[in-house]
């Protein structure tokens, strides 16, 4: 199997699980319970925040565990604007986030907020003089993704919480967390969304960083478990998963995955008929993306084609390309009718190799050069 989908999800790695394996047979105990065991447990938890807390520059009463990235970012909007409705009722997205963001953002215009969504240029990046013009004395929180998930589109956040400091900023770092740098006091953010399934930590666990004095609505009541913010008895051994794929995660395998994505890039480019969708510059691109139109096939037959030869890779967003057929993502960056079809996502991880991409390069040109018309005059 050659695995190409990791903007999707990511393989959770044998000393992941290796590292959880004591927390389902031997540390069970409920971190809320009063004796000794609990308290182990409630202690490991804490060495975790701890962890997560170093590396994004926050402290660890700042981090709250939730079951996914999906609900990270239900509990930063809605608890944000549930809480301080006072401050007005108008949130700033754009047209590119995740479903778990425009989905919400449309629930909460339901409710009666107004949301503006702003529109993105042709490599996916969010003009900050249109943030800046979007803005009324009614907004009360603005939310733009760090790093797209079909594009890999980095946004410059610290020059977006720039143009007004005093109204609370999210941004879904889902993509982006240990792809990159990502401090919060360096960006400027308040609120913050993650998922472990993204970096070889089990699928069901993620978290939120919420700065000191941000207020938010609980969206799950109960035992009062993460602060009184995530009622819910913690996924002990999904949070050790987590810890242990973040201490796992090095500089070198950054490193590693822009070359992969640079050569993958270079191979893909001297394919006739083969569009980059995205940043052209790598530096504002994630690691990990790289996504790419051929004009004269559907995505779909593609994908279904290196399926079926145990190469896996996505049409646009996977959680989104069971039910919608076009991209929102490629429309908004208005990406040319005839390429917005035939649209591929290689998703890279520090696990994969350069046969890899090779082995996924050969059966494209072979899966392109079956369909080609002259191959059939020629037959
Ligand atoms: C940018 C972004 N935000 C949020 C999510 C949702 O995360 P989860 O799958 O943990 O709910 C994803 C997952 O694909 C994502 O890519």
């Amino acid at each position: 199997m050659v695995y190409l989908d990791n903007n999707s999800t990511t393989q959770v790695v044998p000393s992941v699980l290796q590292a959880m394996e004591l927390y389902f047979i031997d540390q069970f105990a409920n971190p809320s319970a009063l004796h000794n065991l609990g308290s182990s447990v409630s202690e490991k938890i804490q060495d975790i925040r701890r962890l997560i807390a170093e590396r994004i520059g926050c402290t660890a009463e700042e981090i709250i565990f939730t079951s996914s990235g999906s609900e990270a970012n239900n509990l930063c909007l809605k608890g944000y604007l549930h809480a301080n409705k006072s401050k007005g009722k108008h949130l700033i997205t754009t047209g590119i986030e995740h479903a778990s963001i425009l989905s919400t953002s449309a629930y909460l215009e339901r409710e009666g907020f107004k949301v503006t969504y702003l529109e993105v240029d042709n490599g996916g990046f969010v003009d900050p003089k249109a943030l800046e013009a979007a803005i009324t004395e009614e907004t009360c929180l603005i939310s733009i993704a760090h790093a797209n998930n079909e594009i890999g589109t980095i946004q410059p956040i610290e020059r977006l919480t720039r143009i007004r400091p005093d109204i609370a900023f999210h941004t879904d770092a889902v993509q982006s967390f240990l792809k990159m740098d990502f401090n919060v006091d360096a960006l400027g953010v308040d609120l913050a969304s993650f998922s472990g399934h993204k970096f070889h930590a089990p699928k069901g666990i993620g978290f939120v960083y919420k700065r000191k004095g941000c207020q938010l609505t609980p969206q799950i009541h109960g035992g009062q478990q993460e602060m009184h913010l995530r009622s819910g008895t913690e996924n002990v051994p999904y949070i050790i998963g987590l810890g242990k794929a973040i201490e796992e995660m090095s500089e070198s395998d950054l490193v590693y995955m822009r070359r992969l994505q640079r050569e993958l890039i270079a191979k893909l480019k001297t394919i006739s008929g083969v569009r980059i969708n995205g940043p052209e510059d790598l530096s504002k691109r994630l690691c990990t993306n790289v996504n790419f139109s051929y004009e004269a096939l559907e995505g779909e037959v593609i994908l279904n084609e290196l399926s079926s030869h145990g190469i896996y890779v996505s049409t646009g967003s996977a959680c989104s390309s069971k039910y919608s057929r076009v991209s929102h993502v490629l429309q908004s960056i208005n990406c040319p009718t005839r390429f917005i079809h035939g649209n591929i996502r290689v998703g890279i991880s520090k696990f994969t190799t350069i046969e890899e991409v090779d082995t996924f390069i050969v059966k494209f040109k072979n899966i392109i050069a079956a369909h080609s018309p002259f191959r059939l005059v020629a037959c």
